[in-house]
């Protein structure tokens, strides 16, 4: 088996709130990301998959376990690792025009390089011409292609998607999964993509792993033997893509059922 890129390895996270309280949100969560592999994180909301993924991002320190990216325990923010956070008008700065907002993900490139990296990243993602724009004058689902040219442009080893298009509408959604989709088929980066849309995890991934309800645990994964390429017309339709998200829709109810049963026993 290879490497995997990244690894959880029984990793617990509690938070402490500003007025002392302790909340466990992740009590023993191990899982495994090989180079190229794309995977899925659904679960009820509030089971602590933004947690997870800033933990798996080096933004927060695991409570108990580690956090292992290329075999080595991760400590901070690291070179390897980019991260689309789902409100795309916090994550580009308005002060900046696309072209040095795409500009601060290559920070690390020598600069005689730079230039010529983000206007790759811009053409990867159809947005040549638009580099003296500010992010205000384009419409949301731009304003997400140039986060995620932003983060691509240094050629990261794992990208990390928080509800990259959770603020779109749903043809926008559709075009930007397929952007994402293309991306990573072109690319050698592993994915990792935390949704609450089963059939948009099903459609991008080759796995699809089952958050349970807080402290939060892995409670299942589902293997996606749909065949790649993929596209919107053609995969969705697959008798084995409508089997796929039923499954994966049924194990999110009963994740979030054991909430409801948990809080209507509290
Ligand atoms: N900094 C913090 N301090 C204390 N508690 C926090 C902090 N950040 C988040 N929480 C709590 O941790 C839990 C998990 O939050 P998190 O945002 O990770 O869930 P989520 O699964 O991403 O939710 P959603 O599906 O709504 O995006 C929530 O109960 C939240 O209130
Ligand atoms: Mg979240």
């Amino acid at each position: 088996m290879v490497d995997p890129v990244l690894e959880f390895r029984h990793v617990g996270v509690t938070l402490t709130g500003r007025d002392g309280s302790i909340n466990e949100v992740s009590s023993d969560v191990s899982l495994t990301l090989a180079p190229r592999e794309f995977v899925s994180i659904v679960g009820p909301s509030g089971a602590g998959k933004t947690t997870l993924l800033r933990t798996a991002a080096g933004l927060r320190r695991p409570t108990t376990g580690e956090v292992l990216f290329q075999g080595r325990p991760l400590t901070d923010v690291q070179n390897g690792i980019s991260v689309v956070f789902q409100e795309y008008n916090k994550s580009l700065f308005p002060w900046l025009s696309i072209f040095k907002n795409v500009a601060m993900g290559a920070r690390r490139l020598a600069p005689a390089e730079r230039a010529a990296h983000v206007r790759a990243a811009l053409e990867s993602v159809a947005l040549s011409g638009f580099e003296s724009r500010y992010p205000w004058e384009l419409s949301g689902g731009m304003q997400q292609r140039a986060a995620l040219a932003r983060a691509l442009v240094s050629d990261p080893k794992v990208l990390m998607l928080d509800e990259p298009f959770a603020s779109v509408d749903a043809l926008t959604r559709g075009l930007l999964e397929d952007v994402v989709g293309d991306l990573w088929e072109r690319s050698s980066f592993a994915s990792l993509l935390v949704t609450h849309d089963v059939g948009e995890a099903v459609y991008l991934s080759d796995r699809v792993l089952v958050l349970s309800a807080r402290p939060s645990r892995i409670l299942a994964e589902v293997e996606i033997d749909l065949p790649r390429p993929r596209s919107q017309g053609s995969t969705r339709q697959l008798k084995r893509f409508v089997e796929l998200e039923a499954q994966v829709l049924e194990l999110v109810l009963q994740a979030g059922r054991s909430v409801a049963g948990e809080s209507a026993s509290a």
